[in-house]
């Protein structure tokens, strides 16, 4: 693969994570390379989260082994925004760094919320405050990003959107990426690789490659799908909707 430069951005090696005798984690080797974009994939309760708190070092009330070698600059988003409800929006952004006003005025801006510096955490929607982990997330120019189903609790429309927001961030700042998800599509709509957790494992190792549009794109889609559907157990109704007639159209009047 072209784009690897002198040494990847994550190298994980033999990495074992058990809580009280129940091994979650069982020998995971995982290269991510600088600018790359991993989504990890796994039934509820295979280990998603441990190997993402493992790679964050915020997994101190796990027990394990193994070699986790990670850029010095990395950032992490959870499902939930984390926003401290007595500091401004921008001061949310400024946390952890310093001096940097103007940088994260435009990094706000940026996640589309410009003119809301000055605003309350509780006055933003679930989805405006995920921007705003975002907008923290980035204002320190991390190498990797680190993402916990980040878009697990917005509704559909919104989540579409922070695909789009998400994927254009990652294509102007280029960090390496982790992202956790559930989610099949969201999976394949923005990673350039899938990785898939089972039994402590990581029993699939899959290019994305969706060509840019069309027939070839869905194509694509639809194999992939199929395919992860099947490694994850799950039946695949997909094909069933594919070839269905649309309802018939209904007219609507306004005014
Ligand atoms: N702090 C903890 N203490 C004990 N068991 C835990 C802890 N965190 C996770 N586990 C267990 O480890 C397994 C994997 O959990 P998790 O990594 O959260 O899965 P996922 O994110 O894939 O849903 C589960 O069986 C869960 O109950
Ligand atoms: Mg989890």
């Amino acid at each position: 693969m072209s784009g690897w430069g002198p040494s990847p951005a994550v190298q994980v090696r033999a990495l074992t994570r058990s809580f009280t005798a129940k091994g979650v984690l069982n020998g995971i080797d995982l290269d991510i390379a600088p600018g790359e974009f991993v989504a990890l994939l796994g039934r509820s309760g295979s280990g998603k989260s441990t190997l993402l708190r493992a790679l964050a070092e915020i997994d101190h009330e796990a027990e394990g082994s193994g070699e986790i070698r990670l850029p010095e600059r990395l950032s992490v988003i959870f499902q939930d925004a984390r926003l401290l409800p007595w500091m401004r929006v921008l001061d949310n952004v400024l946390l952890g760094v310093s001096g940097q006003r103007a940088r994260a005025g435009e990094v706000l801006a940026e996640v589309g919320l410009a003119g809301r510096e000055r605003a309350w955490p509780h006055e933003l929607s679930g989805g405006e405050q995920q921007r705003v982990a975002l907008a923290r997330a980035l204002v320190r120019e991390p190498k990797l990003l680190l993402a916990d189903e980040p878009f697990g609790a917005l509704d559909a429309l919104t989540r579409v959107q922070m695909h789009a927001l998400l994927r254009r961030l990652v294509d102007a700042h280029r960090p390496a990426v982790l992202l956790v998800t559930h989610d099949i599509d969201e999976a394949m709509l923005l990673a350039d690789r899938i990785v898939l957790l089972d039994q402590g494992r990581l029993a699939a190792d899959l290019p994305v490659a969706l060509p840019g549009a069309g027939v070839a794109r869905r194509a694509r889609m639809a194999e992939l799908r199929a395919t992860l559907h099947r490694l994850l157990g799950v039946e695949d109704v997909a094909e069933d909707h594919t070839e269905a007639a649309p309802p018939p159209a209904t007219e609507v009047r306004y005014g």
